[in-house]
């Protein structure tokens, strides 16, 4: 499973590229402005300087929601640099634009999801990735993890090359459930990739190893 980081923090993008496990990024106009990211130009640069921190794929979201306006933005966001990933709404024109994007070679990640339906459709058009966003739907007292299994089901049924991107992940178990699932990519805040890490019997042991090393020296 690709390990993605949910965030424009670039110093927390930059711990987990540091960590060696990172494979991409993902963004969105919400987590722009929690970083204080404002005004086009600067968007842009911030865009560009995610890339440059990272090695893998970087998902840049289009403000657009009619679709000329979204093919012209994506056309501009993929132009920045590779590594872009042009992040588009799963809404109607959304679902042609990435039908546009997909026949020209230009990755996309079909955002907003919340249902199989919607999945299957970006699948269809030719998405790159397709986000479902598990802590939403459990934040309204619904599976998300369930969505996961079904988009599982029905991607492998067809043989569909998107990629199941579970989004909106919000901790450890989130994780471990979409790899037990089978979600190709999991996107998450760098608490839910480093919590892995966590285990008090690892710390017990670690510092009894080290105690019984020093007694003996
Ligand atoms: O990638 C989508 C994600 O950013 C949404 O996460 O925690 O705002 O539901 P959240």
């Amino acid at each position: 499973m690709k390990f993605f980081i949910d965030t424009a923090n670039l110093e927390q993008i930059k711990e987990a590229q540091a960590l060696g496990i990172l494979d991409g990024v993902t963004t969105n106009p919400s987590l722009m402005a929690k970083e204080g990211i404002t005004g086009q130009d600067n968007i842009l640069k911030h865009y560009v300087d995610i890339c440059s921190a990272v090695t893998g794929d970087v998902s840049a979201e289009v403000i657009a929601t009619d679709y000329e306006g979204i093919v012209q933005e994506g056309d501009a966001l993929a132009a920045l640099h590779p590594q872009i990933v042009v992040k588009v709404p799963m809404i109607k024109d959304g679902i042609k634009a990435i039908r546009y994007f997909s026949d020209k070679g230009i990755k996309t990640n079909c955002t907003l999801v919340f249902s199989a339906g919607q999945a299957l459709l970006a699948a269809k058009a030719g998405a790159t990735y397709v986000s479902p966003f598990i802590g939403r739907l459990d934040d309204i007292s619904t599976d998300g993890l369930n969505l996961i299994d079904e988009i599982r089901v029905i991607y492998d049924n067809y043989d569909f090359n998107t990629q199941i991107l579970a989004a909106s992940v919000r901790h450890t178990m989130h994780v471990l459930e979409c790899a037990k699932i089978g979600a190709d990519v999991m996107t998450g805040p760098l608490s839910s990739i480093v919590g892995l890490l966590k285990h008090p019997l690892t710390d017990s042991g670690l510092a009894q190893f080290l105690a019984d090393h020093k007694k003996g020296n």
